[in-house]
């Protein structure tokens, strides 16, 4: 829709499609996690996008006249950028759309440790609305094996700057990521994490491997295999289970997903784990996603 040329492939979250996507940066500069085959091509080598050429991209979409109300700040993890580029980059956007512009970006929790909660209020007030973290799993040995680089702790420090800040968090829960033998584990300390950080937004995608998951089984030495779909909504129902939200806006629609859900945690959690429970034991008396329907 909007006339810029990207690097491809650009990825986005599903509810930022009538976003600007800007892209700051090309790639992601970690690109070293498992399961995630989004920025391998040779194309998307890391690399920050000059001033210069944001501030000319911003000019043009202004020029085109097109509506502008929310940006999404492109690629992989755009707030890699230190604080003072991250400015530089918000208050280009206020100075050409100075009607109040929604910015949003990935975020890795490593991505705040050089970052302090007064400056991310200070994002906050340049537009700074949402990060979108993927936190994949809130269990230490899944998320070693995984190589996210992250651990409960560093995701949990990263949500709770976040809030103190007064932005908006959306985490990101992987489904199936620790195999059968650490499912459990995964959705209990998945929930544990959930119920300490308090996110404003939760979803949940099911593991893909469309390159194939050779790469990822390795970590496991053998001791990985992609979950059942009934094996899948067992780990959503113990997930499901142990999460107390006081207020998060949960979506498990991701084309990932066989089973659909949506509420609002902790109002609907005793309708989301019926339907959980009714596609585990009646799996016919449900509306389930194809498999040619899924995607990623
Ligand atoms: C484009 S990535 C950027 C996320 C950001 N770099 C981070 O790690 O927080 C967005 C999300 O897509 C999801 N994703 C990536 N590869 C996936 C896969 N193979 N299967 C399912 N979800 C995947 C993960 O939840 C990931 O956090
Ligand atoms: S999940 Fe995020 S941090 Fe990990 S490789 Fe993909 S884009 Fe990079």
């Amino acid at each position: 829709m909007y006339p810029l040329e990207y690097i491809q492939p650009v990825f986005r979250p599903p509810s930022e499609w009538k976003s600007l996507i800007l892209q700051v940066t090309n790639g992601c500069s970690w690109n070293r996690c498992t399961f995630c085959d989004m920025y391998t091509e040779e194309d998307k080598k890391f690399r920050p996008k000059k001033i210069e050429l944001i501030s000319k991209e911003l000019q043009q979409i202004k020029k085109s006249g097109l509506p502008v109300n929310r940006i999404f700040l492109a690629d992989g993890d755009a707030m890699m950028l230190p604080f003072k580029r991250l400015k530089e980059i918000l208050e280009l956007i206020r100075d050409v759309f100075p009607n109040n512009i929604r910015v949003s970006s990935y975020c890795l929790p490593r991505n705040l440790t050089n970052k302090t909660v007064e400056q991310l209020k200070e994002l906050k007030d340049l537009g700074l609305k949402i990060l979108y973290v993927g936190c994949e799993s809130g269990d230490d040995e899944v998320l070693k094996l995984i190589d996210k680089g992250e651990t409960y702790q560093s995701s949990l420090t990263a949500l709770v700057n976040i809030k103190q800040a007064g932005l908006k968090s959306s985490v990101m829960i992987l489904n199936g990521l620790g195999g059968p033998k650490l499912s459990k584990q995964h959705a209990i300390n998945s929930a544990k994490l959930m119920n300490e950080g308090q996110p404003d937004y939760l979803s949940t995608l099911v593991v893909s491997f469309p390159l194939g998951e050779e790469r990822f089984a390795a970590n496991f030495k053998g001791d990985f295999r992609q979950l059942t779909q009934p094996e899948l909504f067992n780990e959503m129902e113990i997930l499901l289970s142990h999460l107390e939200l006081d207020k998060t806006i949960f979506r498990s629609d991701h084309a990932s997903n066989y089973l659909v859900l949506k509420g609002t945690l902790g109002q609907d959690k005793a309708a989301l784990l019926a339907k959980v429970r009714q596609a585990l034991n009646t799996p016919s008396s449900i509306t389930l996603r194809q498999e040619w329907q899924r995607g990623l």
